[in-house]
C-alpha cells in the first residue's frame, strides 16, 4: 500500500492521478483509516512530525523534492529505508530554462541596459561574446549536466565543478575543495545547483565572490543560485552588489522562505528574486514517475535515483 503524506501543495490531485496509475496498487491519505503495518512506500512533502510513526514494512520513503535536505533533517526519519528522490525530465527542463534565461538575461547587461532605459541614456555598450564568456556551474549531477548541455548549445564557454571530476564533451571539469578557487579564477557567471550538505552551506559569501573572474562581464561577476537558500550568506551577497563585486544576482532560493518584506534584496535593482520557482515537481509527469517507482518495485526491479544519506545527496 502506498500512504501519501503531502503538505503545502495540492494532495488530492496527486492522489487522484497516482491511483489512475497504480491501477490496482493500493493508495491512501493520511486522513484514510488504515493499518500502518500494510504501507510499504510513503510519498512526501515536508512531512509532519509523525509522519514514520508505526510504518514498520516501509521498502520506500519517495521525496517529492529532487533535493533531500530538508527530509533528511525530520527528527524521526527511519534511517534505514531507502529515500528515492524526484528525477525526471520535466523537472531538469524547467530547471534549465531558468539557467538560460537567467544566463542570458546577465550575459546580455540586462541590469545596464535597463539602467540606461530609466535615465534615457543612449550608450552603445557591446557584451562580449558567448564564446568569451564563461559559466560556472558548481554542482554537475542530474541538473547540472543538462545546464551545461543547454549553455553549451548557446556557444557559452562551460566549466563544471563538482565532488569526483566528470568527462562531459566541451566542459572543463573542476572537482573538490583543492580545484575550488581555479574553478571560481575563470567564471564569469556562477550557477548554484549543489545539493545543500554541511559542506555546501554558506559557500556562497564574500570572500568567493572576491575570487570570481572579473573583467569579462562590464559591470562584474553573476551568481545565479537556483540550488538551496542555505547556501548563500545574504548580508555577503547584499554587500556585493552594493560595492561592485557582484554585478548582478538571480536568486530563487533564500534562507528563510518566504523572504521576509524587510529583505534589502528586495531593494536592489541589480537582484533578479523569484520565489522558489525555478523547477517544481509537476503532478502531471510527477505522477507517472512515482506510480513507476512503486510498480516496478513491486515486479521486483531495483529502487532509482536512491539517495546516500552518508553523503547528504
Ligand atoms: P544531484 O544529481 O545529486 O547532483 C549534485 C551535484 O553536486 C553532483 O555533481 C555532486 O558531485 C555535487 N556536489 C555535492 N556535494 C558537493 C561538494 N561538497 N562539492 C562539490 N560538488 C558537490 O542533484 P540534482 O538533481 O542535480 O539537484 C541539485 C539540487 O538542486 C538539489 O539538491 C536541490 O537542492 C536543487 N533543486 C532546486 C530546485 C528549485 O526549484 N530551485 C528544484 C530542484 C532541485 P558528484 O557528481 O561528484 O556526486
Ligand atoms: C525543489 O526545490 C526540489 O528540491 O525539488
Amino acid at each position: 500500500m502506498l500512504l501519501v503524506h503531502l503538505s503545502d501543495v495540492n494532495e488530492a490531485d496527486w492522489i487522484s492521478r497516482l491511483a489512475a496509475l497504480l491501477g490496482d496498487y493500493p493508495i491512501v491519505s493520511r486522513n484514510d483509516r488504515f493499518n500502518p503495518d500494510d504501507i510499504r512506500y510513503v510519498f512526501v512533502w515536508k512531512p509532519l512530525e509523525n509522519a514514520f510513526e508505526g510504518l514498520n514494512n516501509l521498502k520506500a520513503i519517495l521525496s517529492l523534492g529532487a533535493g533531500v535536505d530538508a527530509l533528511l533533517r525530520h527528527p524521526n526519519l527511519p534511517r534505514s529505508v531507502p529515500i528515492v528522490r524526484f528525477v525526471e525530465d520535466d523537472l531538469t527542463r524547467c530547471m534549465s530554462d531558468y539557467v538560460v534565461a537567467n544566463v542570458t538575461m546577465h550575459h546580455r547587461c540586462f541590469t545596464r541596459y535597463r539602467r540606461d532605459q530609466r535615465a534615457r541614456n543612449w550608450s552603445q555598450y557591446y557584451p562580449p561574446a558567448a564564446r568569451n564568456t564563461c559559466v560556472g556551474i558548481m554542482g554537475m549531477g542530474v541538473l547540472g549536466q543538462d545546464a551545461a548541455k543547454r549553455l553549451l548549445a548557446l556557444g557559452f564557454e562551460v566549466r563544471g565543478w563538482s565532488r569526483s571530476p566528470k568527462d562531459m564533451q566541451g566542459v572543463e571539469s573542476f572537482s573538490g575543495p583543492d580545484q575550488f578557487e581555479k574553478f571560481l579564477g575563470g567564471t564569469d557567471i556562477l550557477v548554484d545547483l549543489l545539493p545543500l550538505t554541511p559542506e555546501t552551506e554558506n559557500i556562497l559569501n564574500y570572500e568567493m565572490f572576491l575570487k570570481l573572474r572579473r573583467g569579462r562581464l562590464r559591470d562584474g561577476p553573476v551568481i545565479i543560485n537556483a540550488a538551496r537558500g542555505g547556501h548563500q550568506v545574504e548580508a555577503d551577497i547584499v554587500r556585493a552588489l552594493g560595492d561592485g563585486t557582484l554585478g548582478a544576482a538571480s536568486l530563487d532560493v533564500f534562507q528563510t522562505e518566504p523572504l521576509p518584506p524587510d529583505s534589502p534584496l528586495w531593494e536592489l535593482d541589480n537582484c533578479y528574486i523569484t520565489p522558489h520557482i525555478a523547477a517544481i515537481s509537476s503532478p502531471q509527469s510527477g505522477a507517472a514517475y512515482f506510480a513507476n517507482v512503486v510498480l516496478d518495485h513491486e515486479a521486483g526491479k531495483p529502487l532509482l535515483n536512491v539517495v546516500d544519506v552518508e553523503r547528504g545527496y
